[in-house]
Order: C-alpha cells, then structure tokens, then sequence
C-alpha cells in the first residue's frame, strides 16, 4: 500500500509539471482573407472577405449587398458558431431573400405610399412593399455591387463603397457610401457609415443581419434588453402613426431583460398588426455618440449580442414572415421567429413626418454614422 505514496505524488508532480510547462492556445490568426464566392448570372467574380480577429471570432462580408454572410462567435465554452441567417452559397443570396444580412437603403424601412417632399417637390418610389417603398425599392444597396477593399494595418476591415446615381429608385442626388466593417479583438463587428451627395436628398441606411445566438431552433427564450422607454406605433401598412408611444405597461417594454416570446403573442393591436414585433423603438440617448441600444442573451449557449450605435432609434424585428420556405445555410428551413433583427436607424418614414429627427443631407455635409455588435458569453 506504502507504494502508491510516491507513485501517486509522481503523478501529481508530472501533471502539475505538464499544465505549468503547456503553452497557451495560439492566438488565431488576425486578418483579412478575400476568397471568390460564385459567379453572377453575367460570369462576374463574386467576392467574399473574411475578417478574423485574434480571439478567432470570423466575419465573412460579401461585396455585393455589403452583404454579412456568416458571423461566428464563442459561447461560453468558447465554441464558435454561425449566428446569422443566410446562405453557404452565392446563388443563395439571389432566391427570395429578406435582406438576409444586408446592408439596406437608400432609405432603410418604409416610405408611406412611396411619396416624400423635399424643398417643395414630390418625390416618388417604387411602391414594393403593398402602397409602401421599403428598403430602398426594387433595386435597393443590398443587391448591388459594392467596391471593397481591405483596409491595410490595424485591426481587420473591409471598406466597400457604392455610387447612387442621382435618380436611382427615384431618390435625388449621387450620393457616395462607404461602409467599413471592422472586427475589433473585442469581439465587437463595428460598421461605419459615411455619405455625401451632390443635391439635398434623404438618407437611412442600416445593416438588416438576423441574429439567432443559439445557431439553432428559434429566438423566443432569448433575453432581450432595449435602451427604449419609446416606440412608434405603426398603421396597418407598418407606417409610424406619428406618435411616440410610452413602452411602459405594454408588451414593448423590454427596458428590463424580458425573454422575446414572453408577450410576442399578446392580446395587442400593436402586436397583432407586426405580426409580433416589427416595431421602432426610440433609443433613450444622451448626446451624440455611441450609446447603447439593445442587450440580448440567449440563456442556453450563454452568448450575449450588445448593439451599440449613433442612431436615433433601433427596429427590432422578429422574422415573422419568415414562414419556413426558405432554405439556407445546411438546408435549415427558416420559420417564423427563427431570427431577430435589431436594425439600427432613423424612423421609418421620417420623410413624412417634420417632427421626426432629420434624415436629410445637403451637399456639403458628410453623413457619419457607427454601430458596433460586441459578442461575449457568460
Ligand atoms: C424590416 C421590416 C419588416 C420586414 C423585414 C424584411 O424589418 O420592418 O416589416 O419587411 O424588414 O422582411
């Protein structure tokens, strides 16, 4: 028996021995790498640029539709997984697809009967959301192709930007947009937007990524937090009545962390005419930089989704027409509530309504906006 003593104390000695001389994991390798993703109908080169940080967290960009094709970060026992919506392959992106990932504009949203006003002359959209222009119109950013480049030194980036040609889907001015994404060793997908345009015209643009932290299965036991004690309530066409609603007492109210199912199903006009929540909220901001909008939490995987942004409110969304017909990455039908979005931006149908904060931009001025996605687990 006395011999085990020493056998035992050598085994303890050899594993102390081994967990002080192993190395750590090695730090993945930062950067940009920039890889063909299919062929358009027309035999053009399709690109897709993956951006992965240190930590080894990876975002893949593709430069039409500034489109983020896949997301991939750690739960809390550090395994990656894909939490967007989208498809493994090019071909994917040009099916039916609800701005999977996009970036959307010129104007993000809808724009009530596809009409606005601006220094007394009527401006009129395509009308391709029932009476209403959404997302831009027919042919709106995320199906057009965008230059990209990698940004050299620093943290990886891709920088793509597009020319608007003045008259494009019916909006005045070329407007020039560059958007930057940047994956920091943060664990942060920070977008940087910037605009300029040559006549006064309107601008709103936002990055539309379904989000699903679980990778899986759908997003109703996620915990949500938004930055809101506000929201515009919407007509049956989803256009903003004008009123700035208090959450406070309805099934908006997610200023405490709330699962996203706990009410999706209530009893409200609100909800019935989003379907669930399709609604813009009305960020409680102090100044003008990056504040936080929405914290949401997907108890099972422990992954965490911070958004913090420089715009004035935050759509959130809960893929309710998604109905199951889509097929995307791995063959996964994408039902209804698969996915939420959290869509930064300026109020729907802002043209329309003065009382909104402006989303005007006037020859001279340079259109500067930032939202940063920071991932964690806990
Ligand atoms: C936005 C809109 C929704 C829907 C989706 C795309 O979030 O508010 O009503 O149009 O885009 O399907």
């Amino acid at each position: 028996m006395r011999a085990h003593v020493p056998v035992l104390t050598l085994a303890i000695a050899a594993l102390t021995m081994t967990s002080c001389t192993t190395p750590p994991p090695p730090a993945a390798q930062s950067g940009v790498k920039k890889q063909p993703f299919g062929k358009t109908p027309e035999g053009e080169p399709v690109e897709l640029y993956t951006l992965t940080n240190k930590n080894g967290m990876e975002a893949a960009i593709m430069n039409r539709g500034a489109i983020v094709v896949s997301l991939k970060t750690p739960d809390r026992a550090g395994k990656l997984a894909d939490v967007v919506l989208g498809f493994d392959t090019y071909d994917g992106y040009l099916q039916t697809n609800p701005y999977f990932g996009a970036v959307v504009g010129r104007y993000g949203n809808r724009i009530a009967k596809g009409k606005f006003k601006l220094n007394g002359k009527v401006y009129t959209l395509a009308k391709n959301n029932g009476e209403n222009h959404l997302h831009g119109g027919i042919k709106g950013f995320d199906k057009v192709f965008w230059t990209a480049r990698e940004a050299a030194g620093g943290e990886p980036r891709v920088e793509l930007t597009y020319t608007s040609k003045d008259g494009e889907e019916g909006y005045p001015g070329t407007l020039a947009v560059t958007v930057a994404y940047t994956l920091t060793d943060k664990n942060e997908l920070q977008i940087d937007y910037s605009a300029t345009t040559d006549k006064d015209t309107v601008l709103n643009i936002t990055n539309h990524s379904y989000f699903n932290l679980a990778a899986e299965g759908d997003i109703l036991g996620h915990e949500l937090t938004l930055n809101a004690d506000r929201f515009t309530p919407v007509d049956a066409g989803l256009i903003p009545t004008g009123e700035l609603r208090p959450v406070k007492g309805t099934p908006f109210d997610f200023t405490q962390a709330t699962a996203i199912g706990a009410r999706i199903n209530a009893d409200d006009q609100q909800i019935k005419l989003g379907k669930g929540y399709d609604h813009n909220y009305v960020l409680n901001r102090t100044g003008d930089g990056l504040s936080m909008a929405a914290r949401a939490k997907d108890p099972k995987s422990g992954r965490v989704l911070e958004v913090w942004t420089t715009q004035p409110g935050v759509q959130f969304y809960t893929g309710n027409f998604l109905d199951g017909s889509i097929h995307g990455k791995g063959g996964r039908a994408y039902t209804q509530r698969s996915a939420f979005c959290l869509e930064t931006q300026h109020y729907p149908d802002s043209p329309n309504h003065p009382d909104f904060p402006s989303v005007v931009l006037k020859p001279g001025e340079k259109h500067q906006s930032t939202t940063v996605f920071r991932f964690s687990a806990e």
